[in-house]
Protein backbone atom coordinates (compact mmCIF):
# COMPACT_ATOMS: atom_id res chain seq x y z
CA UNK A 1 0.00 0.00 0.00
CA UNK A 2 1.83 2.91 -1.39
CA UNK A 3 -0.42 5.28 -0.48
CA UNK A 4 -1.52 4.07 2.66
CA UNK A 5 -2.93 7.30 5.45
CA UNK A 6 -3.20 9.72 2.31
CA UNK A 7 -5.44 12.43 0.51
CA UNK A 8 -5.52 12.43 -2.80
CA UNK A 9 -7.57 14.94 -4.92
CA UNK A 10 -7.98 13.82 -8.78
CA UNK A 11 -9.51 16.18 -11.16
CA UNK A 12 -10.94 15.18 -14.25
CA UNK A 13 -11.48 11.67 -12.28
CA UNK A 14 -14.48 10.88 -13.50
CA UNK A 15 -12.96 9.54 -16.91
CA UNK A 16 -9.86 7.75 -18.75
CA UNK A 17 -6.65 8.63 -17.28
CA UNK A 18 -7.95 10.42 -14.04
CA UNK A 19 -10.42 7.91 -13.22
CA UNK A 20 -7.67 4.94 -13.91
CA UNK A 21 -5.51 6.78 -11.41
CA UNK A 22 -8.53 8.01 -8.81
CA UNK A 23 -9.06 4.13 -8.71
CA UNK A 24 -4.89 2.99 -8.28
CA UNK A 25 -4.64 5.21 -5.64
CA UNK A 26 -7.65 3.93 -3.88
CA UNK A 27 -6.21 0.75 -4.34
CA UNK A 28 -2.79 1.68 -2.98
CA UNK A 29 -4.81 2.71 0.25
CA UNK A 30 -5.43 6.43 -0.70
CA UNK A 31 -8.68 8.12 0.15
CA UNK A 32 -9.54 10.34 -2.89
CA UNK A 33 -11.75 13.11 -4.02
CA UNK A 34 -12.75 12.70 -7.38
CA UNK A 35 -13.67 16.48 -9.09
CA UNK A 36 -14.81 16.51 -12.31
CA UNK A 37 -17.26 18.83 -14.28
CA UNK A 38 -19.36 16.12 -15.60
CA UNK A 39 -21.69 15.19 -12.75
CA UNK A 40 -22.79 12.06 -14.21
CA UNK A 41 -19.52 9.97 -14.94
CA UNK A 42 -18.05 11.76 -11.51
CA UNK A 43 -21.10 9.94 -9.76
CA UNK A 44 -20.82 6.49 -11.82
CA UNK A 45 -17.13 6.92 -10.46
CA UNK A 46 -17.65 7.35 -6.87
CA UNK A 47 -20.44 4.35 -6.95
CA UNK A 48 -18.02 2.07 -8.85
CA UNK A 49 -15.18 2.87 -6.14
CA UNK A 50 -17.49 2.37 -3.45
CA UNK A 51 -18.61 -1.23 -4.45
CA UNK A 52 -14.59 -2.09 -4.77
CA UNK A 53 -14.43 -1.18 -1.15
CA UNK A 54 -12.53 2.34 -1.93
CA UNK A 55 -12.98 5.38 0.00
CA UNK A 56 -13.68 7.90 -3.48
CA UNK A 57 -16.24 10.96 -2.86
CA UNK A 58 -17.19 12.96 -5.37
CA UNK A 59 -17.35 16.90 -5.80
CA UNK A 60 -18.52 18.77 -9.42
CA UNK A 61 -15.81 21.13 -9.87
CA UNK A 62 -15.09 23.57 -12.95
CA UNK A 63 -11.10 23.42 -12.59
CA UNK A 64 -11.21 27.02 -14.74
CA UNK A 65 -13.73 28.15 -11.49
CA UNK A 66 -11.46 29.94 -8.48
CA UNK A 67 -14.71 29.14 -6.59
CA UNK A 68 -15.24 25.75 -7.46
CA UNK A 69 -11.28 25.13 -6.43
CA UNK A 70 -11.74 26.07 -2.96
CA UNK A 71 -15.09 24.49 -2.86
CA UNK A 72 -13.20 21.12 -3.93
CA UNK A 73 -10.47 21.68 -1.69
CA UNK A 74 -13.21 22.47 1.67
CA UNK A 75 -14.55 19.05 0.25
CA UNK A 76 -11.65 17.13 0.51
CA UNK A 77 -10.94 18.60 4.17
CA UNK A 78 -14.28 17.96 5.60
CA UNK A 79 -14.84 14.35 4.36
CA UNK A 80 -11.12 13.72 5.04
CA UNK A 81 -9.14 16.09 6.82
CA UNK A 82 -5.89 16.67 4.44
CA UNK A 83 -4.78 16.66 1.28
CA UNK A 84 -1.14 15.01 0.29
CA UNK A 85 -1.05 14.75 -2.88
CA UNK A 86 -2.87 16.69 -6.49
CA UNK A 87 -3.16 15.50 -9.59
CA UNK A 88 -3.99 18.25 -12.18
CA UNK A 89 -5.45 16.07 -14.98
CA UNK A 90 -8.74 17.72 -16.23
CA UNK A 91 -8.78 18.69 -19.65
CA UNK A 92 -10.29 18.94 -23.07
CA UNK A 93 -9.65 19.16 -26.51
CA UNK A 94 -10.60 22.85 -26.55
CA UNK A 95 -10.08 24.94 -29.55
CA UNK A 96 -9.35 23.37 -33.18
CA UNK A 97 -8.38 24.28 -36.23
CA UNK A 98 -5.84 27.02 -38.04
CA UNK A 99 -4.61 29.96 -35.87
CA UNK A 100 -5.76 31.87 -37.86
CA UNK A 101 -9.47 30.76 -37.81
CA UNK A 102 -9.81 31.03 -33.56
CA UNK A 103 -11.59 33.01 -31.81
CA UNK A 104 -10.65 34.54 -28.47
CA UNK A 105 -13.50 32.82 -27.19
CA UNK A 106 -11.99 29.33 -27.64
CA UNK A 107 -8.57 30.53 -26.91
CA UNK A 108 -9.57 31.35 -23.91
CA UNK A 109 -11.92 28.42 -23.44
CA UNK A 110 -9.07 26.23 -23.88
CA UNK A 111 -6.39 28.00 -21.81
CA UNK A 112 -8.97 28.36 -18.95
CA UNK A 113 -9.37 24.58 -18.77
CA UNK A 114 -5.97 23.40 -19.83
CA UNK A 115 -4.02 26.11 -18.08
CA UNK A 116 -5.87 28.62 -15.15
CA UNK A 117 -7.16 24.92 -13.96
CA UNK A 118 -4.29 23.85 -13.33
CA UNK A 119 -2.36 27.02 -11.89
CA UNK A 120 -5.78 26.89 -9.40
CA UNK A 121 -5.16 23.53 -8.41
CA UNK A 122 -1.23 24.63 -7.47
CA UNK A 123 -2.35 27.79 -5.78
CA UNK A 124 -5.08 26.66 -3.33
CA UNK A 125 -3.45 22.86 -2.87
CA UNK A 126 0.25 24.04 -2.30
CA UNK A 127 -1.36 26.43 0.41
CA UNK A 128 -2.85 23.39 2.32
CA UNK A 129 -0.06 21.52 2.31
CA UNK A 130 2.14 24.06 3.31
CA UNK A 131 -0.41 24.91 6.43
CA UNK A 132 -0.28 20.90 7.02
CA UNK A 133 3.84 21.07 7.38
CA UNK A 134 4.17 17.59 5.89
CA UNK A 135 4.89 17.78 2.25
CA UNK A 136 2.90 16.51 -0.96
CA UNK A 137 3.02 15.73 -4.27
CA UNK A 138 1.67 17.88 -7.25
CA UNK A 139 1.07 16.33 -10.85
CA UNK A 140 -0.05 17.76 -13.34
CA UNK A 141 -0.79 16.32 -16.55
CA UNK A 142 0.82 18.47 -19.69
CA UNK A 143 0.95 16.46 -23.03
CA UNK A 144 3.37 15.66 -25.73
CA UNK A 145 1.77 18.12 -27.93
CA UNK A 146 4.02 20.47 -25.68
CA UNK A 147 7.30 19.53 -26.94
CA UNK A 148 6.75 20.28 -30.85
CA UNK A 149 4.52 22.04 -32.91
CA UNK A 150 3.05 19.25 -35.12
CA UNK A 151 1.86 16.81 -32.24
CA UNK A 152 -1.48 18.08 -31.06
CA UNK A 153 -4.34 20.81 -31.95
CA UNK A 154 -2.31 24.38 -31.73
CA UNK A 155 -3.96 25.97 -29.06
CA UNK A 156 -3.98 23.20 -26.80
CA UNK A 157 -0.10 22.67 -27.32
CA UNK A 158 0.62 26.40 -26.39
CA UNK A 159 -1.77 25.60 -22.84
CA UNK A 160 0.40 22.25 -22.26
CA UNK A 161 3.11 24.16 -22.91
CA UNK A 162 2.45 26.44 -20.27
CA UNK A 163 1.86 23.72 -18.19
CA UNK A 164 5.20 22.70 -18.39
CA UNK A 165 7.12 25.55 -17.55
CA UNK A 166 4.18 26.00 -14.57
CA UNK A 167 5.44 23.06 -13.57
CA UNK A 168 8.94 23.48 -12.93
CA UNK A 169 8.63 27.09 -11.81
CA UNK A 170 5.85 25.44 -9.16
CA UNK A 171 8.16 23.28 -7.83
CA UNK A 172 11.25 25.63 -7.14
CA UNK A 173 8.79 28.10 -5.01
CA UNK A 174 7.53 25.23 -3.25
CA UNK A 175 10.54 23.01 -2.76
CA UNK A 176 11.53 24.24 0.72
CA UNK A 177 7.95 22.96 1.91
CA UNK A 178 8.77 19.47 0.57
CA UNK A 179 5.94 20.11 -2.18
CA UNK A 180 6.85 18.62 -5.26
CA UNK A 181 5.72 19.31 -8.22
CA UNK A 182 6.18 17.32 -11.65
CA UNK A 183 4.29 16.60 -14.82
CA UNK A 184 3.46 13.70 -17.29
CA UNK A 185 3.68 14.25 -20.77
CA UNK A 186 1.09 11.13 -22.08
CA UNK A 187 1.83 10.26 -25.64
CA UNK A 188 -2.11 8.86 -27.68
CA UNK A 189 -3.78 7.13 -24.98
CA UNK A 190 -6.86 5.64 -25.62
CA UNK A 191 -9.54 7.24 -23.70
CA UNK A 192 -13.14 8.85 -23.98
CA UNK A 193 -11.21 11.83 -25.26
CA UNK A 194 -9.69 10.32 -28.29
CA UNK A 195 -12.04 7.67 -29.32
CA UNK A 196 -15.45 6.85 -29.47
CA UNK A 197 -14.91 2.84 -28.29
CA UNK A 198 -13.76 1.35 -31.82
CA UNK A 199 -10.25 -0.37 -30.13
CA UNK A 200 -9.47 -1.88 -33.35
CA UNK A 201 -9.23 1.26 -35.11
CA UNK A 202 -7.61 3.05 -32.28
CA UNK A 203 -4.95 0.14 -32.41
CA UNK A 204 -4.28 1.02 -36.37
CA UNK A 205 -4.20 4.48 -35.73
CA UNK A 206 -1.56 4.15 -33.12
CA UNK A 207 0.09 1.84 -34.52
CA UNK A 208 1.33 4.80 -36.90
CA UNK A 209 2.72 7.41 -34.68
CA UNK A 210 4.61 5.26 -32.02
CA UNK A 211 7.22 2.58 -32.12
CA UNK A 212 5.62 0.59 -29.26
CA UNK A 213 3.17 -1.81 -31.13
CA UNK A 214 0.26 -1.52 -28.60
CA UNK A 215 -1.96 1.90 -27.98
CA UNK A 216 -1.38 3.70 -24.76
CA UNK A 217 -3.93 2.78 -21.84
CA UNK A 218 -5.27 5.28 -18.60
CA UNK A 219 -3.63 2.68 -16.36
CA UNK A 220 0.02 3.56 -18.07
CA UNK A 221 -0.44 7.45 -17.30
CA UNK A 222 -1.64 6.12 -13.68
CA UNK A 223 1.20 3.94 -12.82
CA UNK A 224 3.62 7.09 -13.63
CA UNK A 225 1.06 9.15 -11.49
CA UNK A 226 1.40 6.78 -8.90
CA UNK A 227 5.61 6.74 -8.90
CA UNK A 228 5.41 10.58 -8.55
CA UNK A 229 2.59 10.60 -5.74
CA UNK A 230 4.55 7.97 -3.56
CA UNK A 231 7.58 8.26 -1.69
CA UNK A 232 9.61 6.40 -4.08
CA UNK A 233 10.04 9.84 -5.76
CA UNK A 234 10.72 11.74 -3.09
CA UNK A 235 13.93 13.62 -4.75
CA UNK A 236 12.32 14.16 -7.92
CA UNK A 237 10.32 17.69 -8.45
CA UNK A 238 10.24 20.13 -11.64
CA UNK A 239 10.24 17.10 -13.91
CA UNK A 240 7.92 16.15 -16.53
CA UNK A 241 7.57 11.77 -17.52
CA UNK A 242 7.20 11.55 -21.18
CA UNK A 243 4.53 8.41 -21.22
CA UNK A 244 4.13 8.04 -25.21
CA UNK A 245 5.55 3.76 -26.52
CA UNK A 246 8.61 5.92 -28.06
CA UNK A 247 6.65 8.28 -29.88
CA UNK A 248 8.83 11.28 -29.02
CA UNK A 249 11.99 9.38 -28.96
CA UNK A 250 10.78 7.98 -32.49
CA UNK A 251 10.99 12.07 -33.81
CA UNK A 252 10.71 12.96 -37.38
CA UNK A 253 10.52 9.04 -37.82
CA UNK A 254 12.70 8.86 -40.30
CA UNK A 255 12.73 4.59 -40.24
CA UNK A 256 8.75 4.70 -40.50
CA UNK A 257 8.77 6.80 -43.77
CA UNK A 258 11.52 4.74 -45.62
CA UNK A 259 11.26 1.62 -43.27
CA UNK A 260 14.05 -0.61 -45.48
CA UNK A 261 16.58 2.11 -43.51
CA UNK A 262 15.51 1.68 -40.12
CA UNK A 263 17.99 -0.35 -37.84
CA UNK A 264 15.95 -2.70 -36.87
CA UNK A 265 14.90 -3.79 -40.26
CA UNK A 266 18.78 -3.72 -41.91
CA UNK A 267 20.40 -6.59 -43.58
CA UNK A 268 23.74 -5.32 -42.43
CA UNK A 269 25.54 -4.51 -40.02
CA UNK A 270 28.75 -2.50 -39.88
CA UNK A 271 30.41 0.65 -40.94
CA UNK A 272 29.94 3.12 -44.25
CA UNK A 273 32.42 5.16 -44.70
CA UNK A 274 30.68 8.10 -47.00
CA UNK A 275 32.71 9.59 -49.44
CA UNK A 276 35.59 9.39 -47.95
CA UNK A 277 36.89 6.91 -50.90
CA UNK A 278 37.39 4.30 -47.90
CA UNK A 279 35.84 1.02 -48.21
CA UNK A 280 32.84 0.20 -46.41
CA UNK A 281 33.04 -2.68 -44.42
CA UNK A 282 29.35 -4.71 -43.81
CA UNK A 283 28.50 -7.94 -43.00
CA UNK A 284 24.96 -9.91 -43.45
CA UNK A 285 22.50 -10.36 -40.47
CA UNK A 286 20.92 -13.56 -40.15
CA UNK A 287 17.39 -11.94 -39.97
CA UNK A 288 15.14 -15.66 -40.08
CA UNK A 289 14.23 -14.91 -36.36
CA UNK A 290 13.34 -11.30 -36.38
CA UNK A 291 9.63 -9.40 -36.72
CA UNK A 292 10.77 -7.20 -39.29
CA UNK A 293 7.52 -5.50 -39.48
CA UNK A 294 7.42 -1.96 -39.90
N1 LIG B 1 -5.86 10.90 -24.20
C1 LIG B 1 -4.75 11.37 -24.71
O1 LIG B 1 -4.25 10.89 -25.75
C2 LIG B 1 -4.05 12.52 -24.02
C3 LIG B 1 -2.75 12.83 -24.42
C4 LIG B 1 -2.07 13.85 -23.77
C5 LIG B 1 -2.66 14.53 -22.73
N2 LIG B 1 -3.93 14.23 -22.36
C6 LIG B 1 -4.50 14.97 -21.24
O2 LIG B 1 -4.82 14.04 -20.23
C7 LIG B 1 -5.85 14.58 -19.40
C8 LIG B 1 -6.95 13.57 -19.24
O3 LIG B 1 -7.50 13.28 -20.50
P1 LIG B 1 -8.22 11.92 -20.88
O4 LIG B 1 -7.64 11.47 -22.14
O5 LIG B 1 -8.24 11.01 -19.71
O6 LIG B 1 -9.66 12.50 -21.23
P2 LIG B 1 -11.14 12.18 -20.71
O7 LIG B 1 -12.04 13.00 -21.55
O8 LIG B 1 -11.36 10.72 -20.64
O9 LIG B 1 -11.12 12.76 -19.21
C9 LIG B 1 -11.01 14.14 -18.96
C10 LIG B 1 -11.92 14.49 -17.82
O10 LIG B 1 -11.75 15.90 -17.53
C11 LIG B 1 -13.04 16.45 -17.24
N3 LIG B 1 -13.06 17.90 -17.45
C12 LIG B 1 -13.02 18.55 -18.62
N4 LIG B 1 -13.11 19.87 -18.40
C13 LIG B 1 -13.21 20.05 -17.06
C14 LIG B 1 -13.34 21.19 -16.22
N5 LIG B 1 -13.39 22.43 -16.72
N6 LIG B 1 -13.39 21.00 -14.88
C15 LIG B 1 -13.34 19.75 -14.37
N7 LIG B 1 -13.25 18.63 -15.11
C16 LIG B 1 -13.18 18.78 -16.45
C17 LIG B 1 -13.98 15.70 -18.19
O11 LIG B 1 -15.31 15.79 -17.76
C18 LIG B 1 -13.40 14.29 -18.14
O12 LIG B 1 -14.02 13.52 -17.13
C19 LIG B 1 -6.28 15.89 -20.07
O13 LIG B 1 -5.63 16.98 -19.44
C20 LIG B 1 -5.78 15.72 -21.49
O14 LIG B 1 -5.55 16.95 -22.12
C21 LIG B 1 -4.64 13.24 -22.99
Amino acid sequence: MRLAGKVAVVTGGASGMGLDTAMKFAAEGAKVVVADFNAQTGAAAAQTAEQQGFDVSFIKTDVASEQDIEAMFEHALVTYGRVDVLFNNAGVGGAIGPLTETSMEDWDYTFDVLAKGVFLGIKHGAKIMRRQGEGGSIINTASIAALSGDAGPLVYSAAKAAVLNLSKSAAVELALDHIRVNAICPGYIATPLTHSGDLAAIQRAFSKSQPWPDFGRGEHIAGVALFLASDDSEFVTGESIVVDGGATAEGPGRSRQFPKMAARNSRYSGITKGSTGAANDLRKLDTTERNDDP
